[in-house]
């Protein structure tokens, strides 16, 4: 009688795991500045902190890196490209299996499953920041573009900017839910850790690319010379 051949060694356990640089210091300084902005945003709204000049201040600033981090998907370093994470339906059930499993091994960066958060985390603050540029109270806060449009779509936006914070809140709750459900069940990844750091532990080198934070400051100079430029042409209209 034949002994049953050992199941195969998956990637994980047959290799020492090292740690290698994943995220360059521009994904993580994008990261938890929005965490940050997200906060005071709902703070100066909901609770009264400073004021509401300053809640546009802010969204600005999402505004800004929203688009900085979409660009960064593009031109940024490896692992933050989106065609380096983003995969279709099929990877996507195959990655849902081995996690069932526990025989994915290590996503070099953002997983199948978390790459569709990322998208969406990304789209409802886009959403969220757009919206709120056409959006007033009717009383004494108007977004600054909302002077350029009818009192139609300043009530569409206002509605949607409402709306949108709960999707948002919802979305942000379960990113977070996901990332320490992660970080018990897979303690070995450091998810966190890896988007304070940078660094992951891995069974092989990923031989990534990076590119410095001098580019994307360049890029977020010019985001934000748009936007105020956007922003000085909306206002401009209460001058007429
Ligand atoms: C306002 C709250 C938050 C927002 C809007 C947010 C948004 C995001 C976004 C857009 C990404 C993708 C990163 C990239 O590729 O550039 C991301 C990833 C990540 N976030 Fe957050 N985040 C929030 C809160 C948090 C908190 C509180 C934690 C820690 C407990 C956290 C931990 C992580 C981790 C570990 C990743 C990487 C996940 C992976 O490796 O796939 N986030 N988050
Ligand atoms: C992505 C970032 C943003 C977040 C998370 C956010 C969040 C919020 C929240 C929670 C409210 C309270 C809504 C309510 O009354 O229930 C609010 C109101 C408002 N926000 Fe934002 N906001 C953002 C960006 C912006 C931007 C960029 C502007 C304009 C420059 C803006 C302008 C306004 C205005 C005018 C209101 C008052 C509207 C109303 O009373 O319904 N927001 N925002």
């Amino acid at each position: 009688m034949h002994a049953q051949p050992a199941p195969a060694k998956t990637d994980a356990e047959a290799r020492p795991l090292v740690r290698y640089r994943v995220w360059d210091l521009t994904t993580r300084l994008i990261h938890w500045a929005l965490v940050l902005l997200v906060v005071l945003l709902f703070g100066t709204a909901e609770w009264g902190w400073l004021s509401m000049r300053w809640h546009f201040y802010f969204g600005y600033a999402v505004l800004v890196l929203v688009a900085l981090r979409v660009l960064w998907g593009f031109v940024g370093s490896d692992a933050s490209r989106f065609a380096h994470f983003v995969r279709g339906p099929h990877a996507i059930a195959a990655y849902m299996r081995g996690t069932l499993w526990r025989h994915f091994g290590h996503p070099v960066s953002h997983n199948p499953l978390g790459a569709l958060s990322v998208l969406a985390l990304l789209a409802l603050l886009a959403v969220q920041g757009i919206s709120g540029l056409f959006a007033s109270d009717a009383i004494d806060t108007f977004g600054p573009l909302s002077g350029r449009v009818s009192d139609a779509t300043v009530r569409l936006m206002t509605r949607i900017h409402e709306i949108n914070q709960t999707l948002l809140l919802g979305l942000i709750g379960l990113h977070i839910a996901a990332v320490l459900l992660h970080a018990l069940a897979r303690r070995e990844e450091h998810l966190i850790a890896a988007m304070v750091t940078g660094y992951k532990r891995l069974a092989r080198d990923p031989g990534l690319r990076f590119i410095g934070i001098g580019g994307a400051l360049l890029l977020a100079a010019a985001l934000a010379f748009l936007l105020w430029a956007v922003v000085r042409w909306g206002q401009a209209v209460a001058a007429y």
